[in-house]
């Protein structure tokens, strides 16, 4: 385990970073270019080792992924791939699950002991009604064996606003042998959605009800645009100090854009501007200008769209003045950890005043200090502890590490961006 001590900057900051590849879109990009036949080239694609389980499970199905280049027979030449290992990658493995599900023969999806606790019986029922048979373990987690075969058409409706599921069920619904519709409640990130409509795959129905048109997905081109969940660690920074953060080339998609809201919300400065798009999705430069000043309410769809980001809301709530209080955010509980148990003892553990409910958390602003915060192999939280430091002073991440899930340069680029004038 890393230890590495943060030492926030003596002043306010004035930083442009260029974040790595987006994660969510990335796996996507992987995953929709091996059902494609043909070459792909995906360029400025993530990093970080959930990217890299994605890719070493399509190698498995006989895919060749050579840098930004992605060479397959199409979805029809996948070979049995044996148990696959997803590491600490939950979209490897449900993604893959779902894209799985409709090849003839037996798929095991297994990872980590983190990925091992979250929560995999939610595909079970959305993939069952396209036809596809899924077995999990008796606590609904993985391994999950998919017995994949042929898949019709159906409507299927997700109980849970989770791009995921939504996401694995498109997969397998491509290649089903009538038009599947899915939907479920607001909020998702609709990256999946908004690329197959681009590709004439599918098309929406109504705000969140979206039809798959089964098809041959063909060869992607693509730029990859910036990791807006790793962009949100410096617009927090920038919140936390008073300083200001730019990042260019980041998904504006609406599922991704939470946090923006909830620091405009908390009395900072945001500012959002596209200036083009990926397959129909917007991608643009923000620019955040701190402090937050007071804090706020954060739930129903807006809880949703800043899910990831969550845990830099309880940051931004301990200095802002008041309460700030997430509710809706239980499914921050099947995430790397706990997240609800995780923000709370971060808030603590940095002297602030912070406690859970059932399906979220309360902070009041009363501050952060200099403290020690064990990540527990959670990307998320290793680098939001980091970024505590804009204002704690000084803190000991235990378990740093972590961050190289989805942003291996991060700790260097955080420092770097604290010395920028
Ligand atoms: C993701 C969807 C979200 C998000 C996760 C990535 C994706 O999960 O929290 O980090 O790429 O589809 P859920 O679908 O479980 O909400």
């Amino acid at each position: 385990m890393t230890v590495r001590t943060f030492s926030g900057p003596s002043s306010s900051f004035h930083a442009t970073v260029i974040v790595p590849g987006d994660k969510s879109l990335s796996h996507r990009g992987l995953i929709l270019a091996a059902m494609a036949r043909g070459a792909s080239r995906l360029r400025g694609l993530g990093a970080g080792s959930d990217l890299a389980a994605t890719i070493s499970c399509l190698t498995r199905f006989g895919i060749s992924v050579d840098g930004d280049r992605v060479e397959s027979g199409g979805i029809g030449s996948w070979g049995e791939p044996g148990r696959l290992e997803c590491a600490n990658s939950g979209t490897t493995m449900r993604l893959l699950a779902g894209a799985a599900s409709g090849r003839p023969f037996v798929t095991v999806l297994d990872g980590d002991a983190s990925l091992r606790r979250r929560p995999m019986r939610r595909l079970v029922d959305p993939l069952a009604a396209l036809g596809a048979h899924l077995e999990v373990t008796g606590d609904g987690t993985a391994p999950i064996t998919v017995r994949g075969g042929t898949l019709h058409g159906a409507a299927v409706t997700i109980g849970i606003a989770s791009a995921q599921v939504r996401s694995a069920v498109a997969l397998a619904a491509l290649q089903a042998a009538e038009r599947a519709v899915i939907d479920s409640p607001p909020g998702f990130r609709d990256h999946t959605e908004r690329w197959l409509a681009a590709l004439g795959l599918g098309a929406w129905q109504s705000a969140t009800a979206f039809a798959i048109d089964p098809g041959a997905v063909p060869p992607l081109d693509l730029e990859v645009p910036g990791d807006t969940s790793s962009a949100a660690f410096l617009w927090a920074a920038a919140g936390l100090g008073g300083s200001e953060v730019t990042t260019p080339g980041v998904s504006l998609n609406p599922g991704r854009t939470g946090l923006l809201a909830v620091l405009a919300g908390m009395g900072a400065t945001v500012a959002a501007t596209e200036t083009g798009q990926v397959l129909g999705d917007p991608v643009g430069t923000v620019t955040v200008r701190g402090p937050v000043r007071h804090g706020m309410q954060v739930d129903g769809p807006l809880a949703v769209r800043s899910l990831d980001e969550l845990p830099l809301v309880g940051l931004l709530g301990a200095i802002a003045e008041g309460e700030t209080v997430v509710s809706g955010a239980g499914e921050l509980r099947g995430k790397e950890t706990d997240r609800i148990t995780s923000t709370v003892a971060l808030v603590r553990a940095l002297g602030g005043d912070a406690e859970e409910s059932a399906d979220g958390f309360r902070v009041m602003g009363s501050g952060l200090r200099p403290g020690k915060f064990e990540a527990a192999g959670d990307h998320r939280l290793a680098m939001a502890a980091a970024v505590a430091a804009t204002v704690a002073g000084t803190v000991e991440v235990v378990g740093i590490e972590a961050a190289a899930v989805s942003w291996p340069d991060f700790a260097d680029t955080l420092e770097r961006s604290w010395s920028s004038r």
